[in-house]
């Protein structure tokens, strides 16, 4: 999964992302539930549906492995778009192959500060998304989610 994430195209090729791999369940759901201590009035209603779904925090839904994906500081400006590239990568292999994944983007707005320490983030990166990597629940039904009818203009 790594090996495609870093085969993604990337602006002036300068393959702006580093994965910190956590492939520890007890691990990735004490920072979940740190973080969801701290977002948790803010977001009752989330964990309300994860709890009910019988997972014991919303942020990472009890994922085993996350893969903390983050960014150079201070380079490029196609950065976050060539992060979503690499990530789309490993999220299609991923569900080829039987897995299920979730890019959990509440994981910065609320916990950006626990995962840099708890991680070990290294001063150098930006943390930008929490990708979870796991089996897919089996409540969790299979249909997308529906979409905006309004999306693209044809000019010609
Ligand atoms: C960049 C990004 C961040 C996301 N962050 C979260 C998140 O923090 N928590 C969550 O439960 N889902 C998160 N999602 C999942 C979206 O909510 C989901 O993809 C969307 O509702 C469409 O549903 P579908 O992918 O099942 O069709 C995120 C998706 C993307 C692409």
């Amino acid at each position: 999964m790594l090996d495609l994430a870093h085969a993604a195209p990337s602006g002036m090729n300068l393959q702006p992302w580093y994965f910190y791999v956590l492939n520890n369940l007890e691990k990735n759901r004490a920072i979940a539930m740190e973080v969801c201590e701290r977002a948790k009035e803010q977001l009752a209603a989330k964990a309300k549906d994860a709890h009910d779904r019988g997972c014991s925090n919303f942020l990472f839904y009890d994922a085993p492995t996350v893969i903390y994906c983050c960014v150079p500081k201070g380079t490029g400006f196609t950065n976050e778009f060539d992060l979503g590239l690499a990530v789309e990568n490993m999220m299609l292999f991923a569900q080829q192959n039987g897995f299920c994944t979730l890019p959990v983007g509440l994981a910065k707005k609320f916990g950006e500060d626990i995962i840099r320490k708890e991680i070990g983030i290294a001063d150098e990166h930006d943390f930008f998304i929490a990708l979870c990597v796991g089996y897919r629940a089996s409540d969790s039904g299979d249909a997308p989610k529906p979409r905006k009818e309004e999306y693209a203009k044809w000019i010609e």
